[in-house]
């Protein structure tokens, strides 16, 4: 197997964007990663894309090809386009298939991107779609949808683990101020706990601002050899982990709701790869798709023990300046979640900040920066650990 290598990157602004086209932001991403990377474009041996709900949200399936038409390689260079889907995880599960066609040799270069257009339908139509990421005949049926699903275990860790809601909340208000500095963000606005545990009931206790909103977005990286990567950049940033695990899609039939079993395999496999453990992460882009989530997320990935991810986060240790920068994006709470898109922006967020080009949300000194992507209540689970020099 070959390492592999980002050699360029690109993302829109997330956000409500009425007025562009799915395939037109998707374009806008690739474009911006295929100059990144200073190709042509002709140099592109192979398309991934992830993408949870094109049919539902805008009506358009066979995105592959579609995509790889509107980026101009379908008509001369017939190059094979393949759509990634597991749910909200599609972009870390494309990111995850590329590298695979890389490091075995069979593509040299090739794009993973993610898109989706969410807010062209109406709300009870997204949350419905979403809701079928869920096991739809034992959850979405009978309403459990994503927001309520969140909810029960957000109540069984408050009652095992004391974990309050400030602590939640705490989630919220640091995401907020990351995204502040963010120009791609979804909300760059200050908020502050009052806010989010005042804002409208959603699912009890998760309100409005514990929830990651509803999002237009895309975004796309351009990965290589690692061996080459340096005739098309100065600055590669290098694949040195890749981890996907899966776990029941339906809560219930779970051992333990506390925890997100295919988080802690997709992360073990990923340290274990890269040959490091989570003292060794500077930063890492967890998916907090609720508040509650980012705290599973930081205890299940070995940042902290179960049950005192709340009160670390309370404390500061996930801010910019903490222990463990978690999320320096905004993450998917105020840089905003268009499901298939979000796992490569993760990506691209990584591939800033260890280039040093994160401007204000800069981790000073960053080498080693993980990302931890989501499909459903954790039915699936991707992670990636990334560095800006090549594997010792
Ligand atoms: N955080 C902060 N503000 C939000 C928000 C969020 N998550 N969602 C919407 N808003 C704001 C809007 O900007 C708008 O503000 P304005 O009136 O100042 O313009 C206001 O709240 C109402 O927005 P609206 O679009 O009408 O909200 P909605 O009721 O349609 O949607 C939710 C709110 C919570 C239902 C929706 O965001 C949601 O379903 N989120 C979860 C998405 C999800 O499950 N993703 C998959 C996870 S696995």
């Amino acid at each position: 197997m070959r390492d592999v290598a980002i050699i360029g990157a690109g993302c829109t602004r997330f956000g409500e964007m009425w007025e562009r086209s799915f395939r037109d932001i998707v374009v806008e991403a690739g474009v911006q990663a295929i100059r990144d990377a200073r190709l042509s474009g002709k140099e592109i041996e192979a398309l991934f894309v992830g993408n949870m709900s094109g049919g539902r949200f805008v009506n358009q399936e066979h995105i592959g090809s579609l995509i790889a038409d509107f980026i101009g390689l379908a008509q001369e260079k017939h190059i094979p386009a393949t759509r990634v889907e597991a749910a909200c995880a599609s972009g870390g599960l494309a990111l995850r298939t590329a590298i695979m066609a890389v490091a075995s040799g069979y593509h040299d270069i090739a794009v993973a991107a993610g898109v989706e257009k969410m807010t062209d339908v109406e709300t009870g139509v997204t949350v419905d779609a979403l809701a079928s990421a869920a096991d739809r005949e034992w959850e979405g049926f009978v309403g459990a949808t994503f927001p309520a699903l969140y909810a029960m275990i957000a109540r069984l860790h408050m009652h095992r683990y004391g974990t309050t809601r400030e602590q939640l909340a705490a989630v919220a208000v640091k995401n907020h101020h990351n995204a502040v500095h963010n120009p791609r963000a979804q909300f760059r606005n200050e908020i502050t706990a009052d806010t989010v545990i005042n804002s409208s009931m959603v699912a009890d206790p998760l309100t409005l601002f514990d929830c990651s909103p509803i999002t237009d977005g895309a975004a796309a990286v351009i990965v290589a050899p690692a061996e080459m990567a340096k005739e098309y950049t100065d600055s590669p940033i290098y694949v040195l982990g890749a981890g996907q695990a899966t776990d029941t899609i339906s809560l219930h039939s779970r051992q333990d709701i506390c925890t997100l079993g295919a988080t802690v395999a997709a992360g073990r496999w990923a340290y274990a790869m890269a040959g490091v453990t989570p003292r060794d992460i500077d930063l890492v882009e967890v998916h907090d798709c609720f508040t509650i989530a980012e705290i599973l997320a930081i205890e299940d990935l070995g940042f902290f023990k179960k049950g005192r991810g709340g009160p670390a986060t309370l404390a500061g240790d996930t801010a910019l300046d903490g222990k463990i920068p978690v999320n320096t994006s905004g993450g998917l709470k105020a840089c905003g979640h268009p499901v298939g898109a979000t796992g490569i922006k993760q990506a691209v967020e990584c591939v800033e900040q260890l280039r040093g080009v994160a401007g204000k949300r800069q981790v000073k000194g960053a080498e080693i920066a993980m990302t931890h992507n989501v499909g459903g209540t954790g039915g699936t689970a991707v992670c990636h650990i990334f560095s800006n020099g090549r594997r010792k």
